[in-house]
């Protein structure tokens, strides 16, 4: 294990078992220095006090103009479609902000609930002749894709590809640069397309009403538009499957809590947040860079260094949760996790991610009375990433 003092390597032993290292670090620090996997310096803060508190220093920004570090640009997206939310600071941000907000409303959400239960219903029936299933590719991705999809009103026939791309942006192979700018351009060529249309013939998705959205004479440009877009897409995603596949496990690895939600003793909310903090699907934030020599609890950062805030350990900081690596859904603190941020970035799809969660895990909880795992949760395979982390696979006896 690291010394203390030397710098974190975020390398594919700290990915091994990322909780693992985590908590080892908690041992030691809340703000460390480390080396990201492209060899470029950062400080990690994995406290959760000083993570929480980050999010709301102005003097931390999310605009790369900020960053000094060379090649800390990561999977970013071409230039003209780089001015979105997760690279933009207020005013700005809060403009951008409060556009997304008028299209995001309570009776869209309303919509998707209904197109949740019904896809959620198609996808266990094609599951239930079977005597065994796969949670992450049968139930988690097609409904989480089916939503984002529906959301932004992407036509059936453009899903397959739209997957596909997404994978391949998020994906950690070695390949994985050449083939995530390609994904990158086509999605890119396939979301300016879809905009036209929309524009030209609007329907009731929220791409439509962003481009109908007007606030005392402001609207978005076309560039934010497919930044939005994409932006949406590529948060959503893989996120909100992530949450499902985790707290199926979670439920069948903790039956007496899986029981509680059966009989109607406990609520799927309570599981949905406890899922949450315990296996957060984004580990971490957006890197943020110091516009000054910033102070993190007893740690200076000096000015233009890049700083990622982890999510994941924040969520599981025994200082601030008693037990944190023991799912307890009756925990009375499991709420003020951070696992959708916090501050002016806090996640706009957060209320949709919980719907969704609680309608797919209960449905497939009282659709399957006898669902059990196939295996260990040890032999489980986790994705290799240092943002999202999700089961790759979730084989299940029904
Ligand atoms: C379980 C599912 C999800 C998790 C864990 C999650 C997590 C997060 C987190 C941690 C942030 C803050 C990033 C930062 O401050 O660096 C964020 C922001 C964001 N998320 Fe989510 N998210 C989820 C689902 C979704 C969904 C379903 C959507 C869209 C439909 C979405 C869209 C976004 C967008 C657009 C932002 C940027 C907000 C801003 O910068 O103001 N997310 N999300």
């Amino acid at each position: 294990m690291t010394a203390p003092q030397d710098p974190v390597a975020l390398d594919e032993s700290f990915l091994t078992d990322p909780h693992a290292a985590y908590a080892a670090l908690h041992r030691t620090a809340a703000v460390h220095q480390a080396v990201a996997p492209d060899g470029v310096p950062v400080w990690l803060v994995t406290g959760y006090r000083h993570v929480r508190a980050a999010t709301k220093d102005p003097m931390l920004s999310v605009n790369k103009c900020h960053g000094r570090t060379v090649g800390n640009q990561g999977a970013s997206m071409p230039p003209e479609l780089d001015a979105h939310l997760l690279n933009t600071d207020p005013p700005a941000h809060t403009r951008l902000r409060r556009l997304v907000g008028t299209a995001f409303t309570p009776r869209r959400m309303e919509c998707l609930r209904d197109s949740i239960r019904r896809v959620t219903g198609e996808l266990l029936d094609r599951m239930a002749p079977h005597s065994h299933a796969n949670i992450v590719s049968d139930l988690a991705m097609p409904l989480s894709m089916a939503v984002i999809c529906d959301l932004l009103g992407v036509p059936e026939n453009n899903r397959p590809d739209f997957r596909q791309w997404t994978d391949t942006l998020q994906s950690s192979a070695p390949d994985a640069a050449v083939r995530s700018r390609e994904a990158m351009r086509e999605m890119h060529r396939f979301l300016v397309n879809l905009i036209d249309r929309k524009r030209r013939a609007p329907s009731d998705d929220l791409l439509s009403a962003l481009i109908a959205v007007r606030d005392e004479g402001d609207r978005l440009g076309e560039d934010e538009l497919v930044a939005m877009a994409f932006l949406l897409l590529f948060g959503g995603y893989h996120n909100a499957a992530s949450l499902i596949a985790t707290t199926v496990l979670a439920l069948l690895t903790y039956p007496e809590h899986l029981a509680a939600v059966r009989t109607g003793g406990l609520s799927m909310d309570a599981v949905t947040e406890e899922a949450l903090r315990w296996n957060s699907p984004a580990m971490l934030a957006v890197r943020r860079f110091a516009k000054q020599d910033v102070r993190i609890g007893t740690t200076t950062i000096p000015a233009g260094e890049r700083i990622w805030l982890s999510w994941a350990s924040a969520n599981r900081d025994p200082d601030q949760f008693a037990m944190p690596t023991t799912f307890d859904p009756t925990r009375a603190d499991s709420n003020g996790h951070l696992a959708f941020g916090h501050g002016a970035h806090y996640c706009p799809g957060a209320a949709l991610a919980r719907l969704e969660n609680s309608i797919a895990v209960s449905s497939l909880m009282h659709r399957f009375p006898e669902l059990s795992l196939m295996g260990t949760a040890d032999a489980l395979q986790w994705t290799d990433s240092l943002r999202s982390r999700g089961l790759r696979e979730l084989p299940v006896s029904l």
